[in-house]
């Protein structure tokens, strides 16, 4: 089969490699792609928004399926473009419906979908400025920490957490006018959960599913967790809180009543279900509920897939996934992201990347690279994502930062300690 791939992060790189392996591929398409990609399959120059663009490609390089990377096209509805065009509507689309996409595209869809199905989750109520006096009247009722959440899409910004009751009410004031643009015309406060998080992908085609072994990642830029929020800084798989008892939790208490919520409500799911999770006591409660892969998990998460990822995405879009196993890898993968000093604030692109070819028993991910005539340069924040396998976590840290040491580009930075939390 002929595949388009959409995004230009390590989790597309993530994918395409494993994409790469299936014995059902024909040709691989990744628009727009990075340096990574581009030795797996033939980058094209297409946003990941534009539709029309897609449909001409598709249909003249004979496209069977899109997979999509990030959520922004399936917020937008790419799956029901394809789906409600009958030139392209053979194309099958890994994602969801846009009406599905709204568990990421809206936290207030999302917490009252989980509302109406009894999934465990924080507290919240949902202001605007008409009603802005119900939302500091239940700021009241909360105690500190306040987390504030813009309701629509935020490039990841649009939390904050705040210890100060008045500080908080001013908070959900500047965002009710705008703070976040119109992702803050509308806002979900919530209790604020303590515990560890991690992060669980499902695959669905509406009916099944298959859990993804689980991964925790870093989002902070310091060591110890600290210092701003990036887009993750490096993951592990598995976790070892998450054991049998917590994801028998999951299964029961999270993932059957979503599948069952999707149904009852007709919505069209056939991709990736990703479930932010916090661990409050032993019971896992939802934090966030996304609809794509997340990056960086997916670097360590794809490469303990033994399964055909191709054969999955098949029987995803012809809801036969009850019929497939998922067999997993049990060895430990963990991966850590090289960034450009001055991430996830301002820093220079364009820096010459070198020791790629040193690089011995770790997989190197890209995230944010292009090619420049022969060499590789740095285009993003987060550059280059190291993944290795190893018996235990500790292990296979050790062998992605011995050749994290072979790297060399202007002004790299990148966690020392990945998994810190987790270890014994
Ligand atoms: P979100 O965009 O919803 O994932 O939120 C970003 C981050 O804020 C999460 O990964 C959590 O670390 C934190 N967070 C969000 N909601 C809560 C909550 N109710 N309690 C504690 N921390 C939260
Ligand atoms: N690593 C978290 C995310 O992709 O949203």
């Amino acid at each position: 089969m002929n595949v388009l791939l959409l995004g230009s992060g390590g989790r597309e790189h993530a994918l395409a490699w494993k994409i790469q392996k299936s014995r059902l591929l024909n040709n691989l398409y990744i628009a727009p792609g990075n340096a990574g990609t581009a030795s797996l399959g033939v980058n094209i120059d297409i946003d990941v928004a534009d539709f029309e663009a897609m449909k001409r490609f598709s249909l003249d390089h004979d496209i069977d399926m899109i997979v999509v990377g990030p959520e922004v096209p399936l917020v937008e509805g790419v799956y029901d473009y394809f789906h409600e065009d009958e030139d392209i509507c053979h194309i099958a689309v890994i994602g969801p419906s846009k009406e599905g996409a709204r568990l990421e595209g809206s936290k207030d869809f999302a917490k009252r979908f989980m509302s109406r199905y009894n999934v465990p989750t924080a507290r919240f109520k949902t202001v605007t400025l008409e009603n802005v006096m119900e939302g500091n009247a239940f700021l009241d009722l909360l105690s500190s920490p306040y987390v504030l959440k813009a309701d629509g899409l935020a490039a990841g910004k649009g939390v904050l957490i705040v210890n100060d009751l008045n500080e908080a009410k001013q908070s959900l004031w500047e965002m009710l006018n705008g703070k976040f643009g119109a992702a803050s015309k509308s806002v979900v406060i919530e209790e604020f959960l303590s515990g560890i998080e991690c992060s669980v992908f499902v695959l669905t085609d509406g009916k099944s599913y298959k859990i993804l072994p689980v991964a925790k990642d870093y989002k902070r830029i310091g060591e110890g967790d600290t210092g701003l929020n990036t887009g993750g800084m490096g993951a592990v798989s598995p976790v070892p809180f998450a054991d049998e008892m917590f994801m028998e939790k999951v299964r029961s208490r999270i993932v059957e009543p979503t599948i069952e919520g999707l149904q009852k409500e007709k919505i069209d799911y056939k991709g990736f279900i990703f479930l932010g999770l916090i661990n409050v006591g032993g019971d896992p409660k939802v934090i966030e509920y996304n609809v794509r892969l997340g990056d960086p998990e997916t670097e360590v998460v794809v490469p303990l897939i033994k399964s055909d990822l191709l054969e999955l995405f098949t029987a995803v879009a012809t809801e036969t996934l009850d019929e497939k196993t998922l067999e997993t890898d049990h060895r430990h993968a963990v991966t850590v992201m090289m960034v450009s000093g001055g991430y996830p604030e301002g820093y220079e692109n364009g820096k010459i990347i070198e020791g790629l070819d040193d690089v011995r028993d770790s997989i190197v991910f890209h995230a944010g690279t292009k090619k420049l005539g022969e060499k590789v340069v740095t285009s993003g924040g987060r550059v280059l994502s190291l993944t290795s396998y190893g018996k235990t976590m500790d292990h296979a840290l050790g062998t992605s930062y011995k050749n994290i040491a072979k790297i060399k580009f202007e002004n790299s930075y990148f966690r020392k300690d990945i998994g810190f939390d987790l270890s014994k």
